[in-house]
C-alpha cells in the first residue's frame, strides 16, 4: 500500500487580490492533511475512490465526471499511462469548504498516490500544475496559490504575472510565528465570493483596482515585517488587510465577530484568511498568550480552534 498526502494551508495576507494579479503569502499547516491510500488490487478489477468520511464510493470508469475522477484522469494523461487496478482511500482532517485549501489538498495527495502507484515520483511543479487544472473547473478563476503552497509545502510569496509563470519564492521568515486559527463553523465554497467580488470589480474598476493596489502594498509590508521578525508590525499589517478585505465586501458577521474577540484578548493582530463569506480566521499572538486568544475564540464561537506554529525560514524574498 502507498500512502500520500498533502497539507492544509492558510493566506497569511494578500487573499482575493492575488486573483488579480497582485502579490499573497501563504503558510503550509503541516500539522492538518489530506491522505490518499493507494492499495493494489486484482488485475482487470479497475480504479476505485473510497472517501469514508463523505460515505462515498465511487468508480473511476462508471462516474468519470466525478471531479476526482476527472483529476485522476488528468493524472493518467500527463503520465501517457491507462487506469490501474487500484483502490484509492482519500482521508482528511481539513475541514470542505473551510478556507483551508481542502480540494487543493485532498487533490494534490490524490496525484501523488496515483503518479506513485505506477511508479513516479512527481515534483512539487507537476502536483501544483495538475491540482491547478482541476481547481479552475471548480473555483471559477483560482490564483492558483492554494495548490502551489500545498504542493511545495513551503512559506510562499506568490504572484501571478500576464503572459508568463507565476512568482513563486519562499519567503523569509526571522522569527517563529504562533497562529491562533478560529473556525466560524460556517461553509462557504471558494467560487461564490470569487465570482461575486469579480461581478462588483466588472461593475467598478477603478474603485476595486485601488483596493486590491491597499492590498498589495499591505502584503509588501508583511514580507518585510517576516523578515525582520518585527511581530508587532504583521499584527498591525493584519489588521489593516482585514479592513480591506471587509470593503472587498469578504468578510462576514462570524468572521468579525471572532477576529474582534481575538484582538481583545491580546492577539498582535487578527484577519479572516482564505476566500471568505465563512471558514477560518486567523490570530498572530504571543506565544505566552495563544492561550487566551484561542480561549477567547471558543468562548465567541469558533467551531474549532487550532494552535499553528510557523518555523523560521530562510527564504529567497
Ligand atoms: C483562496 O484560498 C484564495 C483566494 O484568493 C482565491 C484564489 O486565490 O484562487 C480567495
Amino acid at each position: 500500500m502507498i500512502t500520500t498526502s498533502a497539507p492544509a494551508k492558510i493566506i497569511l495576507c494578500g487573499e482575493h487580490a492575488v486573483v488579480y494579479n497582485r502579490p499573497a503569502i501563504a503558510l503550509p499547516l503541516g500539522d492538518v492533511r489530506a491522505y490518499a491510500e493507494a492499495t493494489p488490487t486484482a488485475p482487470g478489477t479497475g480504479l476505485y475512490f473510497v472517501a469514508p468520511d463523505l460515505g462515498e464510493t465511487w468508480s473511476f470508469s462508471s462516474d468519470p465526471q466525478h471531479p476526482l475522477s476527472e483529476l485522476a484522469a488528468t493524472v493518467l494523461d500527463h503520465l501517457g499511462a491507462a487506469a490501474p487496478d487500484l483502490t484509492i482511500t482519500l482521508r482528511s482532517d481539513i475541514p470542505i469548504a473551510g478556507g483551508m485549501g481542502s480540494g487543493a489538498a485532498i487533490g494534490a495527495a490524490l496525484v501523488r498516490a496515483v503518479a506513485q502507484a505506477l511508479g513516479h515520483n512527481l515534483p512539487p511543479a507537476e502536483v501544483s500544475a495538475l491540482v491547478y487544472a482541476s481547481e479552475g473547473r471548480y473555483h471559477g478563476t483560482p490564483s492558483g496559490i492554494d495548490n502551489t503552497v500545498i504542493a511545495y509545502e513551503q512559506a510562499i510569496w506568490f504572484q501571478r504575472r500576464p503572459d508568463t509563470a507565476p512568482l513563486i519564492a519562499p519567503i523569509r521568515v526571522a522569527t517563529p510565528l504562533t497562529l491562533v486559527i478560529g473556525d466560524t463553523g460556517v461553509r462557504s465554497a471558494t467560487h461564490r465570493p470569487v465570482c461575486d467580488l469579480r461581478e462588483r470589480w466588472q461593475a467598478e474598476p477603478a474603485t476595486y483596482e485601488a483596493r486590491f493596489d491597499a492590498v498589495a502594498a499591505v502584503v509588501t509590508q508583511a514580507r518585510a515585517a517576516l523578515a525582520a521578525g518585527d511581530l508587532a508590525a504583521l499584527g498591525q499589517i493584519m489588521n489593516t488587510n482585514q479592513t480591506l478585505l471587509e470593503e472587498l465586501g469578504i468578510s462576514s458577521p462570524e468572521l468579525d465577530c471572532l477576529v474582534h474577540a481575538a484582538r481583545q484578548a491580546g492577539a498582535l493582530g487578527a484577519k479572516l484568511s482564505g476566500a471568505g463569506w465563512g471558514g477560518v480566521m486567523i490570530a498572530l499572538a504571543h506565544s505566552d498568550q495563544c492561550q487566551q486568544v484561542a480561549d477567547a475564540l471558543q468562548a465567541a464561537g469558533a467551531s474549532r480552534v487550532r494552535v499553528a506554529l510557523v518555523p523560521v525560514c530562510a527564504g529567497e524574498i
